[in-house]
């Protein structure tokens, strides 16, 4: 399998997630500015994939620093940059947060010991990701029945982490326990991360995968066809309510009124505990291009006014249980900080 990230002589190789399924295309950065360019064209994307890519930037940011003059400046300037990327996923916050304290505590030990202390905080980082994820899918596997059509939206897999998977990690946990278990991939427009990156992974691991429009998910509830929705989150707040990518919301609602468990699966680090309620969470508009085309060619006439907002907030009263590394928490949800 691909790594989503390789650090590699001091520079890190991301796929670029904008070319899958049709190409596999690495690029290199050696440079912050570079990552954070990245992180908001979406090479990389996903809430904890993009938390693990600003902290190599921050490690990056660090690594080309020649003086240990005015340290503190020099890092405030590599935080606001790789901060102000993309608004909504928490984990890209929590991640710059945690290289900054270890840039604080490493700081006296000057240059080369700072830096090297800036890498290894990244590269854990990334190690714990994974691990984490592989928690969420054991805590996880256990609500997937055998036989199962889950419906997932987006893409929560490995590409969106640093390996593994949230979302797809608990069905990828299910279908490791000799459970058959079939997805149906909403296609997630206008990024299409679900027509295009989900079921590249899902194909690739041998687990079967059905692409449908997103305008499709609720006939077939109706009809029967599936059993369980699991999808991934940006950001929880501590009421449970959850931010992901545009759509999930009408997917909860729909699961509601069928009678259809709806899970979120999320690290811990996705958690916002400062916010009571899902109100206060930043919702990233992105370009309007992105819904105005396709592949370059333009849908629609090319002065028709289009919103693009990437997420949306689903209520917590329409989550069944929030499925994390410490295990699965139902309402009512009361996360601490
Ligand atoms: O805009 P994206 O592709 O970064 O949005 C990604 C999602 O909404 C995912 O579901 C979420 O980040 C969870 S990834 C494990």
């Amino acid at each position: 399998m691909l790594p989503a990230f390789e650090w590699k002589k001091n520079k890190l190789v991301m796929i670029d997630q904008r070319k899958l399924p049709l190409k596999e295309i690495f690029i290199e950065y050696g440079d912050y500015r570079g990552v954070a360019r990245a992180i908001e064209t979406m090479v990389v994307r996903g809430a904890p994939a993009i938390g693990v890519a600003a902290a190599y930037g921050a490690a990056l940011g660090v690594l080309a620093l020649d003086t240990g003059v005015g340290l503190d400046r020099a890092f405030a300037r590599i935080y606001a940059r790789l901060e102000r990327t993309r608004p909504t996923a928490r984990n890209l916050f929590w991640a710059l947060e945690r290289m900054k304290i270890a840039f604080d505590a490493n700081k006296a030990l000057g240059l080369s010991g700072l830096k090297r202390a800036m890498v290894a905080e990244a590269r854990a980082i990334e190690e714990e990701d994974v691990r984490t994820n592989e928690a969420i899918g054991r805590h996880g596997r256990d609500l997937i029945p055998d036989g199962a059509t889950v419906l997932t939206h987006c893409n929560a897999g490995e590409l969106a982490t640093a390996g593994y998977g949230t979302a797809v990690g608990v069905i990828r946990a299910a279908h490791d326990q000799g459970k058959k278990v079939r997805v149906f991939a909403d296609e997630t427009r206008p990024f299409l991360q679900g027509a295009r990156l989900t079921c590249w992974e899902l194909d690739r691991r041998g687990i079967p995968v059905v692409l449908i429009t997103d305008n499709m998910a609720g006939w077939f509830m109706k009809k029967g066809e599936i059993r369980l929705v699991v999808v991934g989150a940006d950001r929880i707040a501590r009421n449970g309510d959850t931010a992901n990518k545009i759509g999930t919301y009408s997917v909860a609602v729909l699961a509601k009124e069928h009678g259809i468990p709806f899970y979120v699966a999320a690290p811990m680090s996705t958690v916002d505990a400062s916010l009571a309620s899902g109100d206060r969470i930043p919702i990233e508009e992105r370009n309007a291009r992105e819904v105005r085309e396709s592949g370059g060619r333009c849908l629609t006439l090319p002065h028709i006014a289009v919103r693009n907002p990437a997420f949306d907030v689903t209520p917590a009263k329409y989550i069944t249980g929030i499925i994390t590394e410490k295990g699965v928490f139902r309402a009512p949800y009361r996360f601490k900080a």
